[in-house]
This record gives C-alpha cells, structure tokens and sequence, in this order.
C-alpha cells in the first residue's frame, strides 16, 4: 500500500477553521499525484462532508477520527457507524487512538471491534498502539505492543492491505510530552522492527512484511525527514503539526525529503 500522512485536527478546529486550513493549503499542495504518498485529513465529524467535497478535487483523502463497534444490532445515540462514514466517502478510521483508551475507557476488544466494523464497511481502519510513559519506564513497551496487537489479530482472516497500524508512544505526542527526550529516526526503525516482529510472531513473516507501519508522536516540520528515511516509517499521524496548513505542508515537504534519500541509497 502507498505510503499515508495525516492531519489528525482532533477537537482543535471548528468547522470555518477547517475550511480556512483547506482552502489555504489547496493553494500550494498542488494535487495528490505530486508526492511520494497519500495525504488525508482527518477533521471532526462536523466539518467532515465539508472538508471532504473540498480536499477530494486535489487528490486529498478523508479519515474519520473514531467510530462505532458495532452496527449489527442495538441502538447507539450519538454515534457514526462505519456503513455512514462509507456512505460519505471515507477512505480511513483510526480506532485505538492512546486518547480514547485513556479518556473513552477503550478496551482492546473495543478497539479490535471498530476495526473489523471498518474493513466490514471498506474502509481501512488504522489501528494504533502504543506505550505510556510509565510502560517504558517499566520495560513494558513490547508486552504491551504484544497485548495491543494480538486483540486485533484474533481475527483469523485479515487480509494485511485492509488495515494499517500505527505505532504512537504516548509520551511522545505533542499534548503529553514529559522530560523523555523524543526518538531519533533510528530509534523510531527500531521500534518499528519491534512492532513489525510481533505482528510476523502473531501472523507470519510474509503477512507482517506487507503490513503498513505508520509512526506518530510530535512528527513535525523538524524531524519528518528524519523519521521517513527510515525503511519500516511508511507514514505518519500529525497531531499538533498538522493544525495550520504551513506547518502541515512543510511536515509533507521533509517527509518527501526523506522518502527521497531512501530511494538514493
Ligand atoms: P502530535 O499528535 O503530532 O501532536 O504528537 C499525534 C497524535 O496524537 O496522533
């Protein structure tokens, strides 16, 4: 699958925000076919149909930021179900965001569930996983990786192009950075051959080789070319980056720096 970076707004931009970024990052982001990968946006539900009629003309994706489980059976108000995000062109979905296992109560089987209700719907759930601050300190980051995976993996028929995975470290995203210094491009690959090693224990080597691997936590302008030269970094959420359009493109710009001296090596 191509390589994919998102602008993760979360709550931060209401729905004129929203078309203000769009309508000022079109001026300069050409279309989708100029860059090395995928860009998607993924807005909050209410500017979603909005941000979706503008960014699908320049070749932009769209991604949801949560949904529902389960659209089988029951009744769940307030809720998107993943048949809805199809019905208005949703290409992605992050479900397992480290935010709502915190703040949501998300349970590992939650996560594997919003996932499976995704790529029922055709849409490709990007699932993520990832230590606390605490984990690491305590050695726990590959257990807990491990545990992540496996609820998602429990699935016995999973076709590894209809899902991506994206490793965040919660003490390395931007809102809840502490004194841990970031990861260096090095280390992210490390982490990364980690978290492509588990998947191969869980499901093979040939499965776990075609699996998308995408990195998240503080990516920015700084250190995208850094983090993009790396083989196993196929692309990234951008949180706090990805809010206004300048620093978002100039996050796509290293990242593409980097995807090229990968391919000069
Ligand atoms: P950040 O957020 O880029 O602001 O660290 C990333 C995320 O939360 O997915």
């Amino acid at each position: 699958m191509r390589s994919l970076i998102v602008a993760v707004w979360k709550e931060k931009l209401n729905v004129s925000e929203s078309i203000g970024f769009v309508d000022e990052f079109a001026r300069s982001f050409g279309s989708g076919s100029d860059w090395p990968f995928d860009v998607a946006i993924a807005p909050s539900f209410l500017a979603f149909g909005e941000i979706r009629r503008r960014t699908q003309p320049i070749g932009v994706k769209t991604c949801a930021q949560n949904v529902l489980w389960d659209a089988q059976s029951g009744s769940y108000i307030g809720e998107i179900t993943a048949r809805m995000l199809n019905d208005v062109g949703c290409d992605f979905v992050i479900v397992g965001h480290s935010e709502r296992r915190l703040f949501f109560s998300e349970s590992d089987a939650m996560v594997a569930a919003k996932a499976r209700a995704a790529i029922a719907a055709k849409i490709v759930p990007i699932v993520c996983v990832g230590d606390t601050a605490e984990q690491k300190e305590a050695s726990e980051t590959e257990s807990v990786i491990r545990r992540q995976l496996d609820a998602f993996f429990s699935e016995a028929d999973l076709d590894p192009h209809q899902f991506m995975i994206a490793y965040e470290p919660v003490w390395a995203i931007s809102t809840w950075r502490n004194e841990l210094a970031l990861p260096s491009g090095k280390e992210v690959q490390g982490l990364h051959e980690h978290v492509r090693q588990a998947i191969a224990d869980i499901k093979g080597v040939a499965f776990a080789d075609a699996v998308t691997l995408l990195y998240g936590g503080s990516v920015n302008p700084t250190n995208a070319e850094d983090y993009f030269k790396q083989p196993d970094v196929q692309g990234a959420l951008v949180g706090g980056a990805s809010k206004v359009a300048e620093s978002f493109l100039a996050t796509l710009n290293g990242a593409r720096l980097g995807l090229m001296a990968r391919s000069n090596v």
